[in-house]
């Protein structure tokens, strides 16, 4: 018996797990790149201090003071079962005009070998308390016209369409 998926705090334990998903989304073919696959650098992150450094860098995101310029502070979750990474959800704790657009305030991601197993529809309905905990009434949350899944996900977990652009389904998600 495994134990039960859940939310953990990006942890140093996890190294191996999350540089192996890594490389699964870059082999990925049937999404893009996730964004914060794209924001890390494996072959250096395969140094356990620098994997360190890293994580503490995705906790202080979490507060003003450990943002980058033009970022808005979110929490990032990871998704895990014991030791073994299978996603990760990041909470934009506000809207910028430029997220209002394009990411909103949730994303989320599976890793490929993990996929269609429910992970993305429990993780959102997880993190929906903790974004209200975050001051977020309702949370805007997007996804591709082609991606199936993330639709899925987003109706799954109450989602009521705002609007379709040419690219994207805007969603408001009730967090309460
Ligand atoms: C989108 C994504 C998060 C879905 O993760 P997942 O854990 O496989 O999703 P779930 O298992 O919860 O499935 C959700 C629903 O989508 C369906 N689904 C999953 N993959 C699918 C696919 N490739 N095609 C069609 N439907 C699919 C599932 O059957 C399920 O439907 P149901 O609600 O009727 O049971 C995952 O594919 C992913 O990480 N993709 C790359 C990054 C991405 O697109 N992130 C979202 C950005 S908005």
């Amino acid at each position: 018996m495994g134990v039960m998926p859940g939310f953990v705090d990006p942890a140093p334990a996890l190294r191996e797990s999350f540089l192996a998903a890594v490389a699964e989304f870059r082999d990925d073919r049937d999404h893009p790149v996730p964004w914060f696959v794209g924001d890390v650098d494996p072959a250096a992150l395969s140094d356990p201090a620098a994997f360190e450094a890293y994580v503490a860098r995705v906790l202080g995101e979490r507060t003003e003071a450990g943002v980058r310029a033009g970022f808005v502070p979110m929490t990032t979750l990871w998704w895990a079962d014991g030791a073994r990474f299978l996603g990760r959800l990041a909470i934009r704790h506000r809207l910028t005009p430029a997220l209002r657009e394009d990411g909103g305030h949730i994303g989320y991601d599976v890793r490929p070998t993990a996929r269609r197993q429910g992970h993305a529809t429990a993780m959102l309905a997880a993190a929906l308390p903790v974004a209200r905990r975050l001051g977020v009434s309702r949370a805007l949350v997007m996804c591709e016209v082609t991606n199936t899944a993330s639709r899925r996900v987003i109706e799954r977990n109450g989602g009521v369409l705002i609007d379709v652009t040419g690219r994207k389904r805007r969603y408001w998600v009730p967090t309460g």
